[in-house]
């Protein structure tokens, strides 16, 4: 009986195991890997799994038109060029044996396909601790600015959309260490739409979450100093450089039209079309 009270206050390997992953998975950064390139998503509550999701399947459906020649399966290249070649005589048979019995012809294909190897997508979804917020990664080859904006510009033009847990897509055109230097270096390394602009106007939006380290004012004095010849525009500038800390990771993007495109909230474009933003107030940085 004793014996039974003193276990109960015991913690089991069990629930050992399960404290030390828990915490172990709320250390890892978010998931955030430094290089990595991809999505930030925002999604309604408790709905995180399915505008994930859906995301996926609306990036894959506009990489496909926008960029036919890029496979939207990860490795697959070889497999691909294969399976095309099995296909093409594989129509042919059908031509010649059209007379065969249908039934058979039927579970053989069902076969076939049961066989192929499940196919990997090259959008990886990466799930975080914290509600309303996922990542989703991507090989570097796709340009997530030029795609995220076609579908915002597409969104609200059209007034139509696929998605339905989902906000923000924020593209993600690297991720970096949280300190200053890191940053610094990062957004120069991406800058060039700024660079190759002299005349465009830019305004930074930082965003610290769960990072005593580092501020908000830290980042825009030092990105001001470092952009210093171009003016800042804080209601409509032509670029604005995103940079959000979670925990140890930041993710950086240097995106356009931020404020005509609503901060790219998909379903606020759906809703009200491009923003209007309030005329243009440069100031100079110092
Ligand atoms: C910033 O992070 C990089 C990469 O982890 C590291 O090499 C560098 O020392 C850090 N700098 C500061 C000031 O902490
Ligand atoms: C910047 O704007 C000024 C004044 O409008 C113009 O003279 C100059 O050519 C522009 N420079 C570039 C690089 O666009
Ligand atoms: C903040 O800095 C301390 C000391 O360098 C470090 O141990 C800690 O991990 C940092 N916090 C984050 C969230 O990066
Ligand atoms: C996105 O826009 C909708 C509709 O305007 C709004 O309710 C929602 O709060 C916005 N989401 C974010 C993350 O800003």
């Amino acid at each position: 009986m004793s014996n039974k009270r003193v276990n109960d206050s015991v913690p089991s390997d069990r629930q050992k195991k399960k404290s030390y992953f828990k915490s172990k998975a709320i250390q890892a950064g978010m998931g955030l890997v430094v290089g990595m390139t991809g999505f930030y998503i925002t999604s309604e509550k408790g709905r995180e799994r399915k505008s994930v999701k859906e995301v996926i399947s609306l990036l894959s459906k506009n990489v496909e038109k926008m960029y036919p020649e890029q496979s939207i399966y990860a490795d697959q290249k070889e497999t691909d060029q294969k399976e095309t070649v099995k296909d093409e005589t594989a129509k042919d048979e059908k031509k010649e044996k059209k007379t065969l019995d249908s039934i058979e012809d039927m579970v053989k294909a069902e076969l076939e396909e049961m066989k192929k190897p499940k196919r990997r997508s090259i959008f990886e979804p990466i799930y975080t601790s914290m509600a309303c917020v996922s990542f989703i990664s991507c090989p570097k080859s796709i340009n997530v600015v030029d795609l995220i904006k076609k579908i915002m510009v597409d969104t609200a033009t059209e007034r139509k959309k696929d998605t339905r847990y989902t906000s923000r897509i924020v593209p993600i055109q690297t991720t970096c260490p949280a300190n200053l230097s890191s940053i610094s270096e990062s957004v120069k390394a991406i800058g060039s739409p700024l660079v190759d602009f002299p005349n465009s106007t830019f305004m930074v939006v930082a965003k610290i979450r769960n990072n005593g380290n580092i501020t908000k004012e830290e980042i825009t004095t030092s990105l001001g100093t470092m952009f210093s010849s171009h003016k800042v525009d804080l209601n409509n500038p032509d670029f604005s450089i995103i940079v959000e800390v979670f925990r140890g990771n930041c993710i950086i993007s240097i995106l356009p039209d931020y404020m005509k495109l609503r901060k790219y909230n998909v379903t606020s474009l759906f809703s009200d079309g491009f923003a209007q933003p309030k005329p243009s107030v440069n100031e100079k940085t110092e």
